[in-house]
């Protein structure tokens, strides 16, 4: 069998796996040998569970957003983000989604409207923009506030570093990490001082392999068992549809959709309209349907 097939973890891959086994024209036994996988790999995308009605904590009303020193991209937005929400912020590139994040997070002024809510902590797109110290253990030391003590940051920078298992690397300069470690040091740096209830991680996958994406699909669910709101910026709709019991769809200069991921998922004009591709979950469950027959006739003769 294809190794893509098997992983759970890869859902890029179950696409070009299901593209060589056409239901209609691979042999019998070829298609049973996948059954299994596809069905891991549909149960593994299950989408999360449904919202709760929390108090919201961040909301922008009629804003009216632009990048910095840059035109107005996004105009009135009305946007309400709810305690402990992992909310999906999709569309194709060039939409404005950094910089309805920046707004979110509040760190870039709005041309217009409102935003009410405490400050949220960014994670760039890129982890170096987010780094200005010389050494791991730096990076998070000077991300603590100034009122504690220096015996309390270092006992704090320690369990941090553990916890993120990037103990080993404390003295090395951030720039010297992998991928998948620079993300973990972004999203460390922004989450040990507490200061943000709001969290806007955006394009974090970018650049890890699948068993780092794995790894950070997991801190990002903590991170949200944790207390913390968060804004994820994606455009794999796999992921959207495994965390993100919502998302919103930005396109157009606004939002063209807000609403339970899997409901926009499903909706193929939608897709179409915004530049987005159907998640690789949703062929491998109608790649399901078509082999569920031919098997079972295989299986009579
Ligand atoms: N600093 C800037 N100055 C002028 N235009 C910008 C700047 N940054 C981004 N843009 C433009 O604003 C639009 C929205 O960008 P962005 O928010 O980065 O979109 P996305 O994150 O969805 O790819 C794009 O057309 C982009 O080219
Ligand atoms: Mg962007």
């Amino acid at each position: 069998m294809r190794a893509g097939i098997a992983a759970p973890v890869a859902p890029l891959s179950m696409e070009e796996a299901l593209a060589h086994l056409d239901p209609e024209n691979a042999s019998p036994d070829r298609l049973e040998k996948a059954r299994p996988a596809v069905e891991a790999f549909v149960a593994s995308a299950k989408p999360s569970s449904v919202m709760h009605d929390t108090p919201v904590l961040v909301r922008l009303a009629q804003a009216d957003c632009a990048p910095f020193l840059g035109p107005t991209v996004l105009r009135s937005i009305d946007l309400a983000i709810r305690e402990g929400e992992i909310l999906g912020v999709l569309g194709r590139n060039g939409a404005g989604k950094s910089t309805l994040g920046l707004c979110l997070a509040g760190l870039l002024p709005l041309k217009a409207g409102q935003r009410q809510g405490p400050p949220g902590g960014y994670a760039f797109q890129r982890p170096e923009n987010q780094f200005t110290a010389g050494t791991v253990h730096e990076e998070l030391f000077t991300a603590l506030p100034a009122r504690m003590s220096a015996g309390e940051k270092t006992e704090r920078v320690m369990m941090t570093l553990e916890a993120w298992g990037l103990a080993e690397l404390a003295r090395n300069h951030p720039f010297e990490l992998s991928q998948g470690q620079k993300r973990k040091l972004a999203l460390a740096s922004l989450t040990i001082s507490k200061r943000w209830p709001l969290l806007v991680l955006d394009e974090p996958m970018a650049g890890l392999d699948a068993h780092g994406a794995a790894l950070l699909t997991q801190e990002i669910l903590a991170l949200r068992d944790n207390g913390h709101t968060i804004a994820l910026i994606t455009h794999d709709m796999d992921l959207a549809l495994k965390l993100c019991p919502r998302s919103i769809v930005v396109g157009e200069g606004g939002i063209l959709a807000d609403g339970p991921t899997e409901a926009l998922m499903n909706d193929a004009a939608l897709l179409a309209r915004s530049g987005l591709a159907e998640p690789a979950s949703l062929a491998a469950m109608r790649w399901l349907k078509a082999v569920a027959p031919r098997l079972e006739a295989a299986i009579a003769c």
